[in-house]
């Protein structure tokens, strides 16, 4: 049955429905990306400018997409604009070194103190499966541990699960899985006791504020603890940044939590909205890339690593995170955006709670939690009273109906383009969405 917020997305959006229709024949699920599948069907955008984006439809959205997290300047920003206009008209890839690779490369060391030496890709994905290459190679031992729900891209490797969900394993051969050991995170004494167990463990790679943007948060003392760990037992720990970097703090998670890892991966706002990943860290562990006469180096090829226009325009956005407040207006909206639908969830009697790191907000339903602790802590029985997907499903809709683009009403992601009245109006929109999804017996 369609819901009411249903028909009225379909409403407004003729062409988005005529333009999924051409493209399902195109496109397994008619999409080019898992996270837009979307039922009824995608909305298609035309531009985007600042904090906002437009559909074929004409319809307006405030975005917290935010570029899967790339967009911290906001959309369309002019500097960034400019140096890829200019660059691209110098010739898109001249499949030799450039000087704008040596500025971006220059960029990231300015930022980011464990970044002695830097390698970079295409994206976070290409990077963090480098960062596991470099852990392998300079251990000689074959595992990786990671943790539960953390995210590092869709290679064979960054696949496994655990066995808890066979469909991100599914076509990776089983031979590969069994190099990968997943663990519950907050809880030193896992992996200590593993090590106990198993002398060919490489390394340690994760979310350094927790799985899913930190929707699962880390706790401080477990990061200086793994850090530890890993120093004594001679283990190479690795910080995926991709979302975290030149966002949390100008010099990403590492200056945020105040621990250091070995080696981390970096891609999203990297690339000042253009592709780009790199891995960095300190040269003892880089250094293996290098080859010199008689001793191997990692094997790195990649057409469009450091191409000019990523590099002009990475290099762009990292000097105006170095010399602006972007991440501290971004923080700052974020934790209005928590205070705002907080406030929304006490006056409709909503069980829940909206938490983040500044500007990566999270908003879990149907829990009893006050806290970020209680986050952390949630039972699995806790847990199992959280809205499911058809309810964020129904509220996501709903937002877009009123011109807020979200991941489903869960997770939000601050840019420094988004306003004050962007924030009001997301936190109205947001209060009309639980009462719309109430009438239609939704919640
Ligand atoms: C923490 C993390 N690591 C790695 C990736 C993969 O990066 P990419 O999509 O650039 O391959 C993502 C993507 O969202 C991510 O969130």
């Amino acid at each position: 049955m369609t819901t009411p917020i249903e028909k009225k997305y379909i409403a407004s959006r003729s062409k988005s429905e005529e333009k999924f229709k051409s493209a399902q024949s195109l496109f397994p699920n008619g999409v080019t990306h898992d996270a837009r599948m979307m039922s009824p069907f995608p909305y298609y955008i035309s531009h985007s400018e600042g904090s906002k984006k437009w559909d074929i439809d004409g319809n307006e959205y405030v975005d917290y997409k935010s570029g899967h997290g790339s967009m911290l300047l906001g959309h369309a920003h002019p500097e960034i604009v400019k140096v890829v206009s200019e660059t691209v008209a110098k010739g898109s890839l001249p499949g030799a070194s450039t000087e704008l690779e040596v500025a971006w490369g220059k960029a990231i060391q300015d930022l980011v103190s464990s970044a002695e030496k830097i390698r970079f890709t295409s994206s976070g994905t290409e990077a963090d499966m480098m960062g596991m290459r470099i852990m392998r190679a300079y251990t000689g031992k074959n595992k990786i541990v990671k943790f539960e729900h953390h995210f590092h891209g869709w290679s064979d490797c960054a696949s496994a699960t655990g066995g808890s969900d066979d469909n991100w394993e599914y076509g990776v051969p089983q031979q590969i899985l069994d190099t990968m050991i997943v663990i519950q995170p907050n809880d030193i004494s896992i992996l200590e006791n593993l090590l106990n167990k198993d002398d060919d463990i490489a390394g340690v790679m994760l979310e350094p504020t927790g799985a899913h943007m930190g929707l699962h948060p880390i706790r401080q003392s477990f990061l200086k603890e793994l850090r530890q760990l890993c120093t004594d037992r001679g283990l190479v720990l690795m910080f995926d940044e991709v979302v975290t970097g030149f966002r949390v703090a100008k010099g990403g998670a590492e200056e945020y939590m105040g621990v250091t890892p070995d080696i981390s991966s970096w891609a999203k706002i990297l690339g000042g909205g253009m592709p780009g990943g790199c891995v960095t860290g300190k040269a003892e562990f880089m250094d293996i890339i290098e080859k010199a006469s008689g001793s191997k180096g990692i094997y790195h090829p990649g057409t469009f690593n450091a191409n000019p226009i990523s590099a002009a325009a990475g290099a762009t956005a990292l000097s105006i995170v170095k010399n602006s407040n972007v991440n501290e207006i971004a923080a700052k909206r974020g934790q209005k955006l928590v205070d705002g639908l907080n406030g929304v969830l006490s006056k409709l009697e909503i069980p829940g709670l909206a938490y983040g790191q500044d500007s990566l907000v999270h908003f879990k339903l149907g829990v009893d939690a006050d806290s970020v602790e209680d986050i952390i802590t949630m039972t699995k029985e806790e847990e199992a009273k959280a809205y499911d997907g058809s309810v964020h499903h129904q509220l996501g809709l709903s937002l877009l109906n009123q011109g807020v683009d979200t991941w489903s009403a869960a997770r939000f992601i601050m840019m420094a383009s988004h306003t004050e009245d962007d924030v009001n109006k997301t936190v109205s929109a947001m209060e009309n969405a639980f009462i719309e999804a109430r009438d239609q017996g939704s919640i």
